[in-house]
């Protein structure tokens, strides 16, 4: 049995995240968690809400909330969807807990002793119209490198490059819309992420099997880019992990956000009633972590944080804590023609998804169409089509067809009678070739190739089914077609099994139409295959999939082509 740690990039807290965010890291971890779990691995799966920055204190502005009090609410918010979505997160922590606030310090306090972090004086830009100084997203302007405008203090979206409010070509304010800007002197604590230069080279170049779209941007940042320039990890803000010493400022959200994958491990234990040890037995290698196999997920524009930023942090402490093995990041997913944007309120978010179709049909729709080797698109026909055809025509129809036909000729119960044939066989030495093909993309974390090969595994059902066609057989020989429904009945559970990761409510549901909480997954396809014996009680399942009309989709493309209020 493997021990896998699987972190999804935290959602930000200010407000409910849209599907694009989506299937950029939480529910591909959950894809990976599931499968993890189904083949019978220990499965710590942790992800948290990212509390501090200016991104929340904006929010917690316009909702005219004490910021506070405005997390606390999101927070809740967005693990109920988070559950309802089938998110199946060990723990779902916060960044502003307790915990994070103590490894935060912890982790800057061994960077110093270490001689990893200098106190400078730095130039900041500061609002003579809003009297403050403005961190990262209090500011935007023009990105010095690719031009494009509306660039963020922290980073630009368009290009991914991180910045510093200074960097930024005509400057505004966000609060005030205000020009009137000046550079000040203040003291800030910097990261001397340069020092650590070579291992963190030595230490990506190791990482050969990583997908080419980590690699690539880490590599960029770290050779041709600035990306390890030494970097302000302070900020003038109120609400954050205080600065020990240094009245007024709280360290940088990107400094202590990855660092709550940690803390929400910890608030995992506190939670259970365990001890520290619990938790350090996934994260100190000297503490057990070192049969640990990491696996993060997120979207390509946090790669730069999580193999330069982070890593610099966990190595920089001198302390055993255990690195990430594997990062697997996607590209985007845009929206009908644009892009997914949550301030301008454009495209589906989690809880709209959930208030027109159950979390199984966004689920199988994302995760087939995960944006892996380039952007992908969401559009209404596309997302009607795949359903209708994979989840109704294919599986759906599969489950209804073979039950209802064996309770109008044997009733609800696996008949007995008739023996398997060669096309029976064929049908399983097919299942047992694919199976493996599924198992292997899913190891690999290659989401698409595993849907392909899940609905090729839901189509090769099919295939046998029609070729076989008991209902032509049950006439002149009944026990032929009992044999067909009996194999067809089993092969129901084993869809149920195969296919939880990607729809796990369908499959509960499947597993309990058929009247049975074997789950396990198959090593040996035929052996599989008889787990239902002759004289099992079955029910006919409720319709699985309702296909998706015309005049459904035409009214949820209008419903969701105006400004989310
Ligand atoms: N909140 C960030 C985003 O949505 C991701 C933070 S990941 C963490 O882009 F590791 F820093 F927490
Ligand atoms: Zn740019």
């Amino acid at each position: 049995m493997a021990r896998i740690l699987i972190t999804s990039a935290l959602p930000y807290i200010n407000g409910v995240k849209h599907l694009g965010n989506l299937i950029g890291s939480q529910l591909p971890a959950d894809l990976f968690a599931r499968y993890n779990r189904g083949r019978g691995n220990e499965v710590m799966f942790i992800c948290a809400t990212d509390e501090h920055g200016t991104p929340a204190e904006l929010a917690a502005a316009k909702a005219g909330q004490p910021v506070a009090e405005y997390c606390a609410e999101l927070h809740d918010v967005q693990a109920d969807i988070a559950k309802r979505f089938g998110l199946s997160f060990d723990y779902f922590g916060r960044s502003s807990s307790p915990q994070n606030h103590r490894l935060t310090q912890h982790l800057a306090a061994k960077l110093a002793e270490n001689g990893l972090i200098e106190e400078v004086s730095e130039k900041q830009v500061y609002s003579i119209d809003d009297g403050r100084f403005l961190p990262d997203r209090y500011i935007e302007g023009t990105c010095p490198n690719c031009g494009h405008e509306g660039a963020r203090g922290d980073q630009c979206d368009e290009c991914t490059k991180q910045l510093s409010p200074t960097d930024l070509i005509d400057p505004y304010s966000t609060v005030s819309g205000s020009k009137n800007l000046e550079v000040r002197e203040t003291k800030h604590l910097f990261l001397r992420q340069s020092k650590l230069r070579d291992v963190l080279d030595e230490w990506i170049s190791s990482k050969t099997d990583w997908p080419i779209l980590t690699t690539s941007i880490a590599k960029k940042w770290l050779h041709d880019g600035d990306g390890l320039r030494d970097r302000g990890i302070t900020r003038d803000l109120d609400w954050g992990v205080p600065v020990p010493g240094m009245e007024g400022k709280v360290f940088y959200v990107w400094f202590d956000a990855p660092i709550e994958y940690i803390g929400a491990t910890a608030e995992w234990a506190e939670a259970n009633g365990l001890d520290d040890a619990a938790w350090e037995r996934w994260w100190r290698t000297d503490k057990g972590a070192d049969d640990v196999r990491y696996v993060q997920f997120m979207g390509k524009d946090n790669v730069p944080f999580h193999t330069l930023s982070f890593p610099a942090t966990i190595m920089g402490s001198g302390e055993p804590w255990k690195l990430v093995d594997y990062i697997k990041s996607f590209n985007y997913l845009n929206y009908d023609g644009g892009q997914f944007s949550t301030s301008k309120g454009r495209g589906v978010f989690m809880d709209q998804a959930l208030s027109i179709l159950p979390s199984d049909y966004w689920r199988w729709w994302l995760l087939s169409h995960a944006p892996e080797n380039s952007d992908a698109e969401f559009t209404w026909e596309n997302f009607q089509a795949s359903v209708n055809k994979d989840l109704a025509d294919v599986l759906g129809n599969f489950a209804s067809r073979v039950t209802k036909f064996c309770r109008s000729k044997f009733g609800e119960v696996v008949p007995d009678g008739g023996t398997y044939g060669p096309e029976e066989q064929a049908l399983i030495d097919t299942l047992d070739k694919r199976i493996k093909a599924y198992n292997t993309h899913m190891d690999d974390m290659e989401v698409r190739k595993a849907a392909s090969e899940l609905r090729a595994i839901w189509v090769a059902g099919n295939e046998y089914l029609q070729a076989a066609a008991p209902w032509a057989k049950f006439k002149d020989d009944p026990d032929a077609a009992a044999a067909v429904i009996r194999l067809s009945l089993n092969l129901i559970r084993l869809y149920a099994v195969l296919s939880a990761p990607f729809i796990p409510d369908a499959s509960a549901a499947l597993l309990k139409a058929m009247n049975t909480d074997d789950d396990s997954w198959p090593d040996d396809v035929t052996q599989a295959l008889e787990t239902l014996p002759a004289g099992h009680t079955f029910t006919v399942p409720e319709v699985t999939f309702a296909k998706i009309t015309d005049d459904q989709r035409e009214e949820w493309q209008e419903k969701f082509a105006g400004k989310r209020e």
